[in-house]
C-alpha cells in the first residue's frame, strides 16, 4: 500500500507569537505556490501559536496542518497548566506529538502517560506522533530493536486497529536529536522496519502497512533523501530544520519528488 509522506516541524520551544506568524507565512507563501498533493504537511509550534498559525495557514487556504507538541489525557478539570484533546480540537489540531524524548527525559514522562495521550487524542480525533528512540546507552548494549519496540507496545497497549490506522511512528534515535549526528539510512531502517513488524503483530499486516512511520534526529535537507529512499521510512519529524522556512521547504519538496 502506497503510504503518503507526512513531513512534520516540530518547533519544540521557539517562536514567540509574532516570529510564529512570520515563519507560518513564510512557510505558506512558498508551498501556496505549487502545492502537491502528494505528502502532507504539518507544523506544531508551541501552544500559543496554535491558533495564530492555525489563522495564517486558513486565510492562505494551504493544505499545511497544525499540531500541538503535548496534551493531557483528561478532557477538563483541575490540571493547572495543562492543555486537553477538546481544547486542541477547537483550534483545529489535526495532530499531536506524544512521548517525545525531551518530555520523557526532562518531564518525567511514562510509557503509561503516552498510552493515554494516545487513546485520548484518537478519542477525540486528532493523530497522535508517537515517539520513540533509545539512548546511546541502549544502542552501545545493542538492544535497541527491544527497547524501541516495547515503547511501541506500551504506547498503543488497548488501542483498536481501526483506531490506531491514523496514528504515525516517530523513531527518534535520542543519540542523534540536536546533535548533528543523524543516524544513517540503514540504521534507521533497521529500526522503523522493526517498528513495523512490532505495528503488524499488534494490529494486523494491513494495518501496519498504512500507518506512518517517520525518521527524526538531525534531519536536515542534506540527508532526508537517503533517508526517505528507505522503504520504511514515510517522512520526517524535525527540529532544527524546521525553524527557517528554507529548509522546511527543501524538505518538504524531497517528499514529493
Ligand atoms: P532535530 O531535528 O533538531 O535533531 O530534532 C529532532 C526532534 O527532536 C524532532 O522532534
Amino acid at each position: 500500500m502506497a503510504r503518503k509522506p507526512l513531513m512534520a516541524g516540530n518547533w519544540k520551544m521557539n517562536n514567540t507569537i509574532a516570529e510564529a506568524v512570520v515563519l507560518t507565512q513564510e512557510i505558506a507563501n512558498r508551498l501556496k505556490r505549487a502545492w502537491p498533493d502528494k505528502a502532507d504537511v504539518v507544523i506544531c509550534p508551541p501552544f500559543v501559536d496554535l491558533k495564530p498559525a492555525r489563522t495564517v495557514l486558513e486565510f492562505d487556504k494551504t493544505e499545511v496542518a497544525v499540531g500541538a507538541q503535548d496534551v493531557y489525557w483528561e478532557a477538563s478539570g483541575a490540571y493547572t497548566g495543562e492543555i486537553s484533546v477538546p481544547m486542541l480540537k477547537e483550534i483545529g489540531c489535526e495532530y499531536c506529538i506524544v512521548g517525545h524524548s525531551e518530555r520523557r527525559t526532562l518531564f518525567g514522562e511514562t510509557n503509561e502517560d503516552v498510552n493515554r495521550k494516545v487513546a485520548a487524542l484518537i478519542a477525540g480525533g486528532i493523530a497522535p506522533i508517537v515517539c520513540v528512540g533509545e539512548s546511546l546507552a541502549v544502542r552501545d548494549e545493542g538492544t535497541t530493536l527491544e527497547y524501541v519496540c516495547a515503547q511501541v507496545r506500551a504506547a498503543f497497549a488497548g488501542i483498536e486497529a481501526a483506531d490506531a490506522a491514523h496514528a504515525v511512528v516517530a523513531y527518534e534515535p535520542i543519540w542523534a536529536i540536536g546533535t548533528g549526528r543523524t543516524a544513517t539510512p540503514e540504521q534507521a531502517e533497521e529500526v522503523c522496519a522493526a517498528i513495523r513488524a512490532e505495528l503488524a503483530r499488534l494490529f494486523g499486516d494491513e494495518a501496519a502497512e498504512g500507518m506512518r512511520i517517520l525518521y527524526g534526529g538531525s534531519m536536515n535537507p542534506g540527508n532526508v533523501e537517503a533517508l526517505l529512499a528507505q522503504p520504511d521510512i514515510d517522512g520526517g519529524l524535525v527540529g532544527g530544520a524546521s525553524l527557517k522556512a528554507e529548509s522546511f521547504i527543501q524538505l518538504v519538496e524531497a517528499c514529493v519528488r
